[in-house]
């Protein structure tokens, strides 16, 4: 299958797990194209003042994944953008995945995913995995593996 990874990070975090769901997905022998969003402006992004200046185009793949960091309890302002204006989707298989520092779930990351489940989903697509990855140290890395996983499996 042709996936596309499009993710936004701004430290590296999403960048790490977005490289390990690449490398488990081409094991799997998935043909992925991985696509980073960028930007003009300082960092971290504040909404308003920031131009998208690299937007992936997922109308070529058969299957889509979306990743970016939480920010201030929400979707990372960048990814936000991103998903406004996201063409339609034709049906398409979609995984989302967020990180995040802290380790309580209800504070930006259900929040985040359901942004981009719902702007996925308005524009046609399938949302066949979620997962929120905990970048606090203790979690970390079982919290990449169960992503990566389940990401994985659903394709
Ligand atoms: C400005 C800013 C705001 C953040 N707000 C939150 C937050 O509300 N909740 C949280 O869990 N982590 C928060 N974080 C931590 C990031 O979500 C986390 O480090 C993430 O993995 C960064 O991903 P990246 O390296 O791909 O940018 C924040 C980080 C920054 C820089």
């Amino acid at each position: 299958m042709n996936i596309g990874l499009i993710y936004y990070s701004n430290t590296g975090n999403t960048r790490t797990v977005a490289d390990k769901l690449d490398k488990k997905l081409t094991e799997k022998g998935h043909n992925v194209t991985v696509e980073e969003i960028t930007i003009t402006g300082d960092t971290p992004a504040q909404p308003g003042k920031f131009e998208l200046t690299n937007i992936p185009d997922p109308g070529s793949y058969d299957a889509v994944i979306f990743g970016a960091p939480v920010q201030a309890f929400s979707l990372n302002p960048v990814m936000k953008a991103y998903m406004e204006q996201l063409p339609h989707l034709d049906e398409k298989k979609v995984a989302i995945f967020v990180t995040k520092q802290l380790p309580l779930l209800k504070v930006g990351g259900t929040g985040s995913i359901s942004i981009m489940k719902k702007a996925s989903e308005s524009k046609g697509a399938k949302v066949v995995a979620s997962e929120i990855v905990v970048w606090a140290e203790k979690k970390r890395e079982q919290s990449i593996k169960k992503c990566v996983d389940s990401i994985t499996n659903a394709f």
